[in-house]
């Protein structure tokens, strides 16, 4: 995996090298100006100053390879928004999608804590709208980063009884530095301690000052509870969608992303991916990172057999050849031989990568520090 000192990460950010490692320190983090940092972490330092990092060198190799086709105006349709919840651990983002599912999966989770982003389309008024779900524990601050950038718009539930807490500016600055638009739902509305005041005021030191202040913010108060306001959510992100005028062609080869990845023991790796543009089709040999593969089958989120899937549309896919990362993007290739090609050229250069790093010098006050 690709990694970068303090120094350089400084640069990046545009910052000097030597007040980048103070404001580390400042959050605890002592780390010196030729610090090595692995990719995640760098990333995670990085969303402090909405920048957002990405592996170049596997980046360029996609981008080159699959450089992608001027549309033709008339192949554009519309298509579904990407819509994540995100917000701060136990704050009701599953509660809530289920609430808009009027499903329930918030039982069955081990300790209410999502595993992994789970991805489904609903129908509000014959319109369908993707969601993603995105864990609120720390350990998965990369993938709630990610989540940010395959989304058109990011629903930031707070609390109404908790506020602001850590991870409710942590997906503030992702959503900003990808450029996705927030709209807050202010959850828990039925609790008596509930003050969606105090949020609203919490929420201004973070550039985000509500309607009725004023400001340009959209914030709903709901309960995923009651299933208060969460029509007039669904109506505001509808609203905010329609403004964007979101496209797709979906007449060309599909490419998209990976949203959450695991081995099952009789079927082999298995894939949730969004696709964002493009239909993808059973039989389609494609690439993701390391991982390629002929697509062997192909279900949707209400578990049916599927074999075509179009722009915004979350499929769980059979016949990767390994699990691939979340978040990696995904495209289809010419042939299967070109999809081994490019992911065989991806593994070689992270071998590079690997035997670069591998040299490191110990000191002894690394040794000392653990
Ligand atoms: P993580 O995935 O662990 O980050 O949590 P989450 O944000 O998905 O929260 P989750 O939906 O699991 O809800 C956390 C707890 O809050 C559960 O016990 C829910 O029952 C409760 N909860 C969620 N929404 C509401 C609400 O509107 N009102 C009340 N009273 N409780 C709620
Ligand atoms: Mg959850």
């Amino acid at each position: 995996p690709a990694t970068i000192s303090v120094k350089e990460l400084a640069e990046v950010l545009g910052k000097k090298g030597s007040d980048l490692v103070m404001a580390l320190m400042k959050k605890g983090q002592m780390l010196n100006i030729n610090a090595t940092l692995d990719f995640d972490s760098a990333a995670a330092i990085a969303e402090d100053y909405n920048v957002i990092l990405e592996k170049e060198e596997e980046k360029d190799i996609m981008e080159t390879v699959f450089a992608e086709e001027e549309d033709d105006e008339k192949d554009l349709q519309e298509r579904p928004p990407v819509v994540v919840v995100m917000g701060h651990v136990d704050h009701g983002k599953t509660s809530l999608l289920d609430a808009i599912r009027h499903s329930n999966v918030t039982k069955g989770e081990a300790g209410g804590i999502t595993q992994h982003i789970g991805a489904y389309t609903v129908q509000i008024d014959g319109k369908p709208i993707t969601f993603l779900d995105t864990p609120g524990h720390e350990a998965f601050t990369a993938m709630r980063m990610r989540g940010a950038q395959i989304t058109d718009i990011a629903v930031l539930v707070v609390a109404a009884d908790d506020g602001v807490m850590p991870q409710t500016v942590e997906a503030i600055n992702h959503a900003k530095a990808a450029g996705v638009e927030i709209i807050v739902a202010i959850n828990k509305m039925d609790k008596p301690s509930a003050n969606p005041d105090r949020v609203k005021q919490e929420l201004v030191e973070y550039e985000l000052l509500a309607e009725d202040w004023g400001g340009q913010t959209i914030c709903v108060p709901v309960s995923a509870a009651t299933k208060e306001g969460i029509d007039t959510l669904l109506e505001m992100i509808t609203l905010v969608a329609e403004m964007k005028e979101l496209k797709a062609n979906p007449k060309k080869k599909a490419r998209g992303a990976i949203v959450e990845a695991q081995l099952d023991k009789g079927r082999g790796p298995v894939a949730t991916v969004l696709v964002q543009n493009g239909t993808l089709q059973v039989g389609d040999p494609i690439v993701a990172g390391a991982a390629y593969g002929k697509i062997r089958a192909m279900t949707d989120d209400k578990g049916r057999r599927v074999k075509k899937a179009g722009p915004s549309t979350p499929v769980e896919i059979l016949g990767l050849s390994e699990v691939p990362s979340a978040g990696d993007s995904f495209y289809v290739a010419e042939s299967e031989k070109q999809a081994r090609q490019v992911a065989e050229s991806i593994i070689a250069k992270n071998r590079e990568n690997l035997i670069k790093e591998t040299p490191q010098k110990v000191s002894l006050d690394d040794l000392f520090s653990q």
